[in-house]
């Protein structure tokens, strides 16, 4: 069946992700793919399908209530995939306010725009919200998030994702607009602005620069492949039920400094280097203020009603992510000159 979909953040590290799958596998829907281009947006992530038949891009930003009615209006849209956020802790941290204007005041607008557009004829409508597993808070030594775990976000970036978490659930329930909502773990893989973890230490191993882990590094995360994460937001978007949320991760926790120590040894080996070489570059830093010390995340309620599993073993993951960076230098080099080095220096000086 034809569809129109808005995917919001498209030019992003997932969003680019998600929007190749759609463009690929449904050439019968039209994919609108709507994207502020931040720093973090880059065309350069979708130059494989920008000239796709279903394939349309739309530069914009979210907060502008009345672009974003003139857009709604304009295609009519069926469905919405929404991706595009402030997506950085750390940015965060420096500049909360640029993440509730983004974050909650954008999903607020896309939210207004869906519910006008679809008030009365809401069936065969969804309004996909792509959300965050920070919004859970921080987790001691066990334990695991549930789509049932209280929220209890402790950073700026979760605060936010939260509050829009809240929103799109206040709309379903006070407007009856269609939605899911989908909390993920972190992701890895290509075209990841390298402000994020491995992205960044891949970039500083390559040029021999130093590695900053915060604090002591002990620090757990749950790592899932972004193509991964695309398969299960297409699952959702066409299987998930009205009102839903599903936790999607990759069954795969580490702690910071032994994925460090992982990533220094596929790195040696895909540079040629002699074993142990990138590990000399791991430098303990300052903290991060307020840093989560722990996510993780049960995704069963996934697997068992829609079937989704991830498809990567993490080293293979991994692998596949250092041999796309080495044989992408290009797309690296040209988003690491210019305002990366004063975001570099003011972050890690
Ligand atoms: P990203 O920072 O790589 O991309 C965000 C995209 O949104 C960029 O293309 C940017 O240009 C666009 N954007 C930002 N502000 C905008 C605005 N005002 N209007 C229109 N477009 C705007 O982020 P990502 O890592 O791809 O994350 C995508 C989504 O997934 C976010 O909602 C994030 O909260 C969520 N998420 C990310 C992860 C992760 O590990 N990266 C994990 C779980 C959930
Ligand atoms: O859990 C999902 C979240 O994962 C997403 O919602 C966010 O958008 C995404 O950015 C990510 O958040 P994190 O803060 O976990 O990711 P980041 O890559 O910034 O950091 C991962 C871990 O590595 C974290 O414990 C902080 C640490 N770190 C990070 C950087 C950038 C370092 O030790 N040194 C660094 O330089």
């Amino acid at each position: 069946m034809s569809k129109t979909i808005l995917i919001t953040g498209g030019a992003g590290f997932i969003g680019s992700h998600v929007v190749r799958l759609f463009v690929n596998k449904y050439p019968d829907y039209t994919i609108v793919n709507l994207d502020k281009l931040t720093y973090a947006g880059n065309l350069e992530n979708l130059t494989d399908f920008e000239k796709a038949d279903n394939y349309i891009f739309e530069k914009g930003d979210i907060v502008d209530k009345i672009f974003i009615a003139e857009l709604f209006a304009k295609y009519q849209f069926d469905g919405v995939i929404h991706l595009a956020a402030e997506s950085h802790v750390d940015r965060s941290i420096t500049n909360p306010m640029e993440f509730i204007m983004t974050n909650v005041v954008g999903t607020v607008n896309l939210l207004n725009a869906a519910k006008n557009l679809w008030k009365g004829k809401e069936e065969g409508k969804l309004f996909y919200h792509v959300s965050t597993d920070e919004v859970y808070g921080s987790l001691g030594d066990t334990g695991l998030f549930l789509e049932t775990t209280p929220y209890d976000p402790q950073s700026p970036y979760s605060s936010s994702k939260a509050s829009s978490d809240h929103f799109v659930r206040a709309y379903g329930n006070t407007y009856g607009m269609p939605f899911v909502i989908s909390n993920c773990s972190n992701n890895y893989g290509p075209n990841q602005f390298p402000e994020k973890l491995l992205p960044l230490f891949i970039n500083n191993i390559r040029n021999g620069k130093a590695l900053p882990v915060y604090g002591d590094g002990k620090f757990t995360r749950d790592w899932l492949y972004v193509v991964d994460h695309a398969i299960a937001i297409d699952k959702i978007y066409h299987n998930g039920k009205n009102g839903e949320t599903y936790n999607i991760g990759g069954f795969n926790e580490w702690t910071n400094i032994d994925l460090i120590k992982v990533l220094c040894k596929q790195m040696d080996i895909a540079l040629g280097n002699d074993e142990g070489t990138a590990e000399q570059l791991i430098t303990y830093v300052k903290d991060r203020p307020g840093h989560d010390k722990r996510y993780a995340i049960d995704a069963n309620k996934l697997k068992n009603e829609l079937g989704w599993e991830p498809s990567l073993q993490f080293e293979e993951g991994l692998a596949k992510t250092i041999a796309w960076y080495l044989d992408n230098e290009e797309w690296m080099d040209n988003i690491t000159s210019g305002d990366y080095q004063n975001y570099y220096k003011e972050q890690y000086s």
